[in-house]
């Protein structure tokens, strides 16, 4: 965690302020363990933020994105500060998963410990096209890559036998797959049936191989993907005025996961994880009735 504290000393002779002083606080929770990390595209992506934090504990991992998103040529000052090779994947591939998985256990030496999804696009969402109005080529684009990517990294994880023992998959997904967030589009769809699979092979990962498979439900966040939401910013302050604790950030995911990678949460499975400084399971707040109010 990089924390920012602010040090006041007064007495008649001095005052010292310092403030702005980055500190770096690791655990070794990932120490010695391996994976890999989808998603990355800037340094606003969930998945950047969670490399960084991921570095910091100590495990090592290669980096993946689509070919197409490797060209923006951002990722690379990423593997540089993370130690990390940035193999190509498209994750709607099973060929290109594979064979990620091929090259990421011989180059960091076995078996994985942690994977991280973290994609999603909608053509819909992208192209305009409201929800009433999908083009289905759209729609089945955007599933594959949202949803049943999903899938097709664990099948190719599970087939492959690439999990260590107790070994972790975390993907992402948003609260729109249990409550209609109209400019959603259907992304909501996308991220009921990620979650869904999560469940589903979660049960066969842990039986077999004592893998955990869970989703995090995570705040709005300002990211790539986040700003191609209709009406994103209203959608965002409002969230974090329902939101007890305020939304969660991407860092603050990037926390999050870590400890789903870590031995401290061995027995959590199948679970959708809401990570969202409470607004889940917040009704009403009193800054929106004020805001009513007035
Ligand atoms: N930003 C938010 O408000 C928010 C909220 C909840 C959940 N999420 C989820 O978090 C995840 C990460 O999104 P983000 O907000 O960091 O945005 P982002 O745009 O930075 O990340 C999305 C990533 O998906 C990758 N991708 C797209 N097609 C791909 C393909 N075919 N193969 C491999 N990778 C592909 C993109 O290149 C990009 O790196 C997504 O699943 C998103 O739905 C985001």
């Amino acid at each position: 965690m990089r924390g920012v504290f602010s040090l006041a000393y007064s007495n008649e002779l001095a005052i010292f302020v310092l403030n702005n002083v980055s500190i770096d606080m690791s655990y070794n929770l990932l120490k010695g363990k391996r994976g890999i990390i989808f998603g990355a595209l800037d340094e606003n992506s969930i998945a950047w933020k969670t490399a960084e934090r991921v570095h910091e504990e100590g495990g090592s991992f290669v980096l993946t994105n689509a070919p197409i998103a490797l060209r923006m040529g951002q990722l690379n000052a990423l593997a540089e500060k993370t130690g990390a090779k940035v193999i190509p994947a498209d994750a709607t591939s099973s060929e290109d998963l594979n064979q990620l998985i091929e090259e990421a256990t011989a180059h960091l030496g076995g078996k994985l410990d942690f994977v991280l999804h973290s994609i999603g696009m909608s053509v819909n969402v992208r192209k305009g096209r409201h929800y009433t109005d999908e083009n289905y080529d759209f729609t089945t684009k955007g599933w594959d890559v949202s949803a049943l990517s999903f899938h097709k990294l664990l099948q190719s994880l599970y087939k492959n036998d690439a999990m260590n023992e107790w070994g972790s998959v975390v993907a992402l997904t948003y609260m729109a797959a249990q409550r209609t967030f109209p400019d959603y589009n259907d992304m909501a769809d996308n991220k009921a049936y990620l979650e869904s699979v999560a469940r589903s092979f979660g049960y066969f990962f842990g039986k077999e191989k004592n893998v955990r498979v869970n989703t995090i439900s995570q705040s709005p966040t300002v990211t790539t993907a986040g700003k191609g939401v209709k009406g994103f910013d209203a959608f965002l302050n409002f969230a974090e005025k329902m939101s007890p604790l305020g939304n969660a950030s991407a860092a603050d995911c990037a926390d999050y996961t870590v400890t789903l990678f870590s031995d401290l949460t061995r027995k959590v499975t199948m679970q959708n994880l809401f990570h969202d400084g409470g607004f889940s399971n917040t009704g009403v707040s009193q800054e929106i009735v004020d805001h009513f109010s007035e």
